[in-house]
């Protein structure tokens, strides 16, 4: 369970985190904070790039970093865009192979929680590792 006051901190990380996005072309900063099982921190931004689909998303930056120091486990990971806006699709599968139960919260560009939910519920469904265990 995360406290109340541990959610905010999180969003807090996120959206110091998001004055790093690189967006040169969006204008549209994304920042990520990831809480692991083990209590580590891990923040990502958007990073985009002049071919456009190289563009990497917060989301991802955070899970990368989290899975390249051997943590694979998360309990929530904090979005923040300008406009409470939700995960892409692919953020959401990348999500989904980690575990459906982490929570996800969403909040505004001024820090204000806008919603909280699991990764199942934002990816109903999901194909997960799982699947490839007797397919
Ligand atoms: N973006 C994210 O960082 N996360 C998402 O889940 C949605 C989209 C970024 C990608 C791009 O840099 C900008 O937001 C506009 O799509």
């Amino acid at each position: 369970m995360i406290k109340k006051e541990e959610q905010q901190a999180l969003i807090d990380l996120a959206n110091e985190a998001r004055r790093r996005a690189y967006v040169p072309y969006s204008n549209y900063p994304v920042g990520a904070a990831l809480r692991t099982k083990s209590g580590r921190l891990y923040t990502g931004v958007n990073v985009e790039n002049a071919a456009y689909p190289q563009t990497m998303c917060a989301e991802r930056v955070a899970i990368f970093k989290a899975v390249s120091e051997g943590e694979m486990e998360f309990e929530v990971i904090a979005v923040v865009t300008n406009n409470g806006g939700s995960p892409c699709g692919g953020c959401r599968q990348v999500m989904a192979e980690f575990g459906l139960d982490a929570l996800v919260l969403l909040a505004d560009g001024a820090g204000a929680l806008q919603k909280v939910m699991t990764v199942s519920e934002l990816l109903p469904e999901a194909f997960t590792p799982k699947h490839l265990q007797n397919g």
